[in-house]
């Protein structure tokens, strides 16, 4: 059996719930844990028997261990540089927390820089392997719901950190079927800062699928009727499919005593499946599910939405901006 040296760079939240994934994989050998507070990378090195070395400078971790493996658990604003740094340290594989990052043209950085190195470049989309996610998408490839005409998309705030999630899910119903245009609105009055990335409070809009699938979204406000997730409605039926596959409503129109099974969620078998995936592929040299070219697709409906706001127009896709139009606009104090 192959064994990998893993490094971890950021050792906050999102970095623990790798951890049980770590200690199970046999094949994850953790090296280094890198986190600018010493405490957070001591307390995450002592949950591994290997005893990784702790780092305050992710530089250092990446030249002294070599990991051939990295995975990055930072703020928003840190995915591009950490990621250079990664590749010209040589790493082969480098998983990222979502959302890619703060800007259109950083996203398409990330990805022209995967594509150029070779590393294996990954985002947190982990509901892709919840359960009821794989279920759903079979089901409708099955027909169970017939043609699919229409979708509702929820998240809480905001687009980008948020609606990622929501967005990655739909795309993921139609088969990695790509928007056409999107046409939106947002709510500025009230911007908040998460994860180093300024954003609005709410949206709400249109996405036109190139399957012909429309798609109602709203993210945050008052009113939404599911909190998170997608309904999908078709010519035979619908469902209700939440973030992490749970199940709302739903119904076959022609069979009223249908039902779909219903999965448990369970965080750390979902994070493992993500884990195992990105580590298969390296090995195997295939594409994970979870690969950076569909995070783009996801991301993509996330800067033109804000481009429809900028522009006060419907935005037909692929777009070609490199900002964030929504920090853009909030520097120029548009929203005041
Ligand atoms: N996939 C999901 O469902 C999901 C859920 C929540 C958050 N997230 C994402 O995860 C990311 C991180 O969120 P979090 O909740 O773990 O944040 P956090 O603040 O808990 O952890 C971030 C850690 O990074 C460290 N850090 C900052 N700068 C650093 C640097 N230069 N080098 C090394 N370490 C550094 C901080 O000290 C902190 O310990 C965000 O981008 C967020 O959007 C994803």
């Amino acid at each position: 059996m192959k064994k990998y040296k893993v490094g971890m760079i950021g050792c906050g939240k999102r970095a623990m719930l790798h951890v049980p994934a770590l200690l199970a994989d046999e094949r994850c050998e953790v090296v280094g844990v890198c986190d600018i507070n010493e405490e957070a990378a001591a307390a995450m090195s002592a949950e591994f028997g290997s005893k990784p070395v702790v780092y305050t400078d992710h530089k250092e971790m990446l030249e002294n261990e070599k990991p051939e493996i990295v995975i990055g658990c930072l703020w928003t604003i840190l995915h591009l540089s950490t990621f250079q740094d990664c590749v010209n340290a040589g790493v082969k594989v480098y998983h990222s927390e979502k959302p890619m990052a703060p800007s259109w043209g950083d996203c398409v950085k990330m990805g022209e820089l995967a594509k150029s190195s070779g590393c294996q470049l990954t985002f947190s989309h982990q509901r892709r392997y919840c359960k009821g996610n794989i279920a759903v998408r079979k089901m409708i490839k099955d027909g169970v719901f017939g043609k699919i005409l229409r979708m509702d998309l929820y998240s809480p705030m905001n687009l980008l950190d948020c609606g990622t999630h929501t967005f990655d899910q739909a795309i993921s119903f139609m088969d990695e079927t790509p928007a056409k245009w999107v046409l939106g609105a947002i709510d500025a009055k009230e911007p908040i800062n998460w994860f180093g990335v300024s954003a609005e409070s709410m949206a709400a809009g249109i996405v036109v699928f190139e399957n012909g699938v429309r798609a109602h979204i709203q993210t945050g406000g008052p009113d939404l009727d599911m909190y998170t997730g997608v309904r999908v409605i078709g010519e035979k039926g619908f469902i209700e499919v939440e973030w992490d596959g749970g199940y709302l409503n739903s119904a076959v129109y022609a069979d009223p005593s249908w039902k779909p099974e219903k999965y448990e969620h369970v965080g750390e078998e979902t994070m493992a499946a993500m884990m195992k995936d990105f580590v298969d592929s390296y090995e195997n040299g295939t594409e994970p599910e979870i690969d950076y070219k569909k995070g783009l697709r996801a991301t993509e409906i996330i800067f033109a939405f804000y481009e429809s706001v900028r522009q006060n127009s419907r935005i037909e896709l692929p777009i070609d901006i490199d900002d964030n139009p929504f920090v853009t606009m909030l520097e120029a104090g548009k929203f005041n």
